[in-house]
């Protein structure tokens, strides 16, 4: 996030001599994208970052992808996808191509170990759930509707209060506030629909200070990598920069509305490479005395949209439910269907709650994802006399 952040305790200078009570020398570590050009942060260990005892390859990260077969519009119904283990363990990737990958996870349980994404940015958008988010940035605690903004090279392990359902967007680059919204220092502008003081850093460090075995589970190079430590990895006393986690909720985002309809980038959250973040939030419909609320027809030719369903009404989509995640691939019109822009007329609000992510190029479906599909939401368009 492009603001600045210190927690605990940083020396005055960066790079000189940082001592502990005993004497000895806290170790620093830079942590920073595009190779010292990107943002970055300082952090200040107890422990030598590098050690390492054991590694263990834990197998492939990569995602099967089922041939895609006719162009249409599909969806797949997540409510009673499985539930079971700890965040990670329990994801499943739905759609993704190189750009981003969008899963669901349904944990149970807290993690017994830790996790680091070291090529990829990841989005846990906590639809239901709250708990803990443990980083070597500090404590981030989360509660529904809270996107969870984890840069790569976060280590985090959950601790879940109650069982949690998340919408997982994991993308090999940065995912940010859009540039339209920020000045040229990174300060976000008046006509930005969130500002600085609904972004949440991590509240308070954890500077674990024992020994001990303590496992990592890093994700890098198309694998799944264990790390066994001689350490606590929050082992931080000490941190400042621009690069660390940091928390959002959807509720927290003022909608921006118009005498007639909007269109869906006055409703994006966070950029990132070839992809955006929308959220779909209770508003005011549209005031003008002819206005039509739902969308008009549209035609999506550079990018496939996904909208995930967290709650409320949805107006414009029929055979849709709670849950569910549709996909509108490029290539073909979207829109409501018969009657629903009939039914629209004169309603003053909404009180939907989506979150949509619109790829600039084409998304596979997961061979996991198959058996989730509703493949009748194709002809949701085709009651009536076709008008
Ligand atoms: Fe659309």
């Amino acid at each position: 996030m492009a603001y600045y952040v210190k927690m605990g305790e940083v020396p005055p200078k960066r790079h000189i001599q940082f001592r502990k009570a005993d004497g000895g020398l806290y170790r620093e570590e830079v942590m920073g994208l595009e190779g010292f050009s990107g943002i970055q942060s300082i952090l200040y260990h107890h422990f030598l970052p590098p050690r390492v005892v054991r590694t263990e390859d834990i197998g492939s990260s990569e995602v099967a992808y089922a041939d895609f077969g006719p162009l249409r519009h599909r969806a797949f119904a997540t409510a009673d996808l499985p539930a079971g283990g700890d965040a990670v363990a329990a994801r499943r990737v739905i759609l993704g191509n190189a750009d981003v990958t969008l899963g669901l996870s349904r944990p149970t349980e807290s993690m017994r170990t830790f996790y680091r994404n070291a090529v990829a940015y990841e989005v846990w958008f906590a639809h239901e759930g709250a708990g803990v988010m443990h980083t070597q940035f500090g404590r981030l605690p989360f509660g529904p509707g809270d996107y969870l903004v984890l840069p790569y090279g976060t280590t985090w392990r959950m601790d879940l209060q109650e069982p949690g359902r998340f919408f997982v967007i994991e993308a090999p680059s940065e995912i940010e506030p859009p540039a339209r919204y920020r000045n040229r220092f990174g300060q976000l502008l008046e006509h930005a629909p969130y500002c600085e003081r609904d972004i949440r850093p991590p509240e308070a460090l954890e500077a674990h200070t024992e020994g001990g075995e303590f496992d990592v589970r890093v994700k890098a190079r198309g694998r799944m990598t264990r790390h066994v430590l001689d350490h606590h990895p929050l082992d931080v006393v000490g941190w400042d920069g621009y690069l660390y986690p940091w928390a959002f909720n959807i509720r927290d985002y003022m909608p921006i509305t118009g005498m007639i309809h909007q269109p869906p980038p006055t409703h994006q959250t966070f950029a990132g490479g070839n992809f955006v973040v929308c959220s779909f939030v209770p508003r005011l419909f549209d005031y003008h005395p002819q206005a039509i609320p739902v969308p008009y027809n549209h035609s999506n030719v550079n990018s496939d949209e996904v909208m995930y369903y967290c709650d409320g009404s949805f107006m414009s989509r029929k055979g849709i439910e709670q849950f569910d995640i549709s996909l509108h691939p490029s290539g073909l019109p979207h829109g409501p269907q018969p009657g629903v822009t009939e039914a629209s007329l004169g309603k003053a609000r909404t009180e939907e709650l989506a979150v949509m992510v619109d790829t600039f190029h084409p998304l596979q479906v997961a061979v996991a994802a198959l058996e989730l599909e509703k493949p009748e939401y194709m002809a949701s368009w085709l009651e009536g006399d076709g008008r």
